[in-house]
């Protein structure tokens, strides 16, 4: 039996869960439980994900297909709760069987929401303005609205060409009623652009062309139609029968309902958000397993973050720049040539590739916060104490690393319900009230870096004992148990406690 199968033994259900605000290699996680995976199934977010995998030196990116795909015989659902738009589901259905990998196993939920092109106009449009959120721009927020606002489309709605219709001239009402107070030339750029085809769905007076929509999206649910199905129900039926790998996009902080908020994407990315949107609820799940970047973090998009490596520098260079422009830049920058915290930000960020997959934004880095885990491990409850470590690797070679353990307030007196926060205390676990996060100033306890190699390492033993140092240390702060830890990008490069 293998390692994965022995440490997954009587159970059914696993979650994957990212604690953090999201790309701390769940994908990579997925695709290693995903041998002992009968079902693959993904449950909220949409084209706003990005999963890089490795696969003996293939690369390998998904968006809204579960990273399980690549798993020859595996069930992969795109669940209910998922938004999904049909036109990047299909190029990368067309991506990956180009790369040889087969999508038999694919299967859409009938009643997974609809993403559309107004959907992508209007979180465009609502992006160049002002207190923008730094989104990803797919149109997540404003299909989520749909739903929410019971205008919504679901994918079957594809496949019914009157209901379609009728449905969409619902929802694309409400939308010109927004779209019209933005300015025209901003809207007919933002139309411009090849997501939107390049001006396909542009109409000058109603904004969108209704009827380019209906004969692309019913293009688009015939070529889908053999996955679409009821997978609420397969979901169900498979309970007990089957082993089901739920996978998480995003991260906690970075749920609707727990997040950071404002600052968060439109769909509750914890554990019980996954649960529901395959069509199940978390007490089916047996093991939760919090995906942690470790022993740094990253953040993409506005928002605070209070142990961000360069502060406001930092959160303003990752907002305008770009892969190629750090490049040129900062090339090579060395360890030992970083001469303050941005510098070191760089670094890791370089180091660990932290660029965006699905926008190609470089990605805010900073230390390893331990308030911030307490926090996503409570509102997980029984689900939050297991957490695979992943990234170890990035941080060989940094002589000096830092852990948040805790915080100190140090904004205006502010009133938490009858909690009044006042200057000068000390604050063990986060609270994502967005006032409170930006006036909270990391406490940190620092530790000795390791210089060995442990790309190679595979158990715990033979890690470097500083590493094991800093791991004992996260577990014992928080209560959580390091069940498995990431050492590379590989799928063999993962340690199993
Ligand atoms: P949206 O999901 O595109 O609406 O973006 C809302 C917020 O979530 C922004 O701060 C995004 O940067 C962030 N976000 C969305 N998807 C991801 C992801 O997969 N990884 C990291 N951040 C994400």
């Amino acid at each position: 039996m293998t390692k994965i199968r022995v440490f997954l033994k009587g159970v059914r259900v696993v979650a994957v869960v990212c604690s953090q605000w999201g790309d701390s290699g769940k994908g990579k996680v997925i695709d290693v439980l995903a041998e002992w995976a009968e079902i693959n199934a993904r449950g909220t977010g949409g084209d706003n994900a990005g999963h890089t995998i490795v696969i003996n030196g293939q690369t390998y990116v998904v968006h809204l297909i579960p990273s399980g795909i690549l798993r020859p015989g595996v069930i992969n659902v795109i669940g209910s709760g998922v938004v999904v738009n049909p036109r990047v589901l299909l190029e990368e259905i067309a991506l990956l069987t180009g790369q040889g990998v087969s999508v038999a196993g694919l299967r859409l939920a009938h009643n997974a929401k609809l993403l559309l092109p107004h959907h992508i106009m209007l979180d465009l449009a609502r992006e160049s303005c002002p207190g923008k959120i730094g989104t990803t721009g797919r149109g997540i927020g404003p299909a989520y609205e749909d739903h929410c606002g019971r205008r919504g489309l679901t994918i079957t709605d594809m496949l019914n060409p009157d209901v379609f219709v009728s449905k969409l001239r619902h929802s694309l009402e409400a939308a010109r009623r927004i779209l019209g107070s933005y300015d025209l030339e901003v809207l007919k750029a933002i139309a411009q652009i090849p997501r939107l085809s390049s001006g396909a769905f542009w109409d000058e007076k109603n904004f969108l062309n209704l009827d380019a929509v209906v004969e692309a999206y019913q293009g688009f649910g015939q070529e889908l139609k053999g996955v679409i199905t009821d997978t609420d129900t397969l979901m169900r039926q498979s309970l007990g029968q089957k082993n089901i790998l739920l996978e998480g996009a995003q991260g906690t902080l970075l749920s609707v309902d727990y997040g950071s908020y404002p600052f968060v994407t439109s769909s509750d990315a914890s554990v019980h958000g996954l649960a529901k949107g395959v069509g199940l609820n978390a007490a089916a799940v047996d093991l939760t397993l919090n995906v942690v970047k470790a022993f740094y973090m990253t953040r993409v998009g506005e928002g605070p973050f209070p142990t961000e490596l360069g502060g406001q520098r930092s959160a303003e260079w990752c907002a305008n720049g770009s892969r190629d422009k750090e490049r040129q830049t900062y090339p090579a920058l060395d360890w030992g040539d970083c001469t303050d915290d941005f510098q070191l930000g760089v670094k890791v960020r370089q180091q660990g590739g932290e660029y965006g997959a699905t926008t190609g934004r470089p990605r805010r880095t900073g230390w390893l916060d331990l308030p911030l885990l307490r926090y996503s491990s409570a509102v997980a409850g029984r689900h939050g104490q297991h957490v695979v470590l992943t990234k170890l690797d990035v941080l060989t070679d940094c002589s000096l690393i830092k852990i948040c353990t805790n915080y100190r307030y140090v904004g205006p007196p502010y009133h938490l319900g009858q909690r009044l926060l006042t200057t000068g205390m000390r604050l063990s676990a986060a609270i994502p009230d967005t006032t409170v996060l930006a006036h909270c100033q990391p406490v940190y306890q620092d530790f000795p870096g390791w210089t060995a190699d442990i790309s190679h390492a595979t158990s715990r033993a033979e890690l470097p004992e500083r590493l094991k140092t800093l791991i004992a240390f996260v577990e014992q702060k928080t209560g959580v148990t390091a069940d498995a830890l990431s050492v590379g990008p590989d799928r063999e490069q993962f340690i199993i406690k």
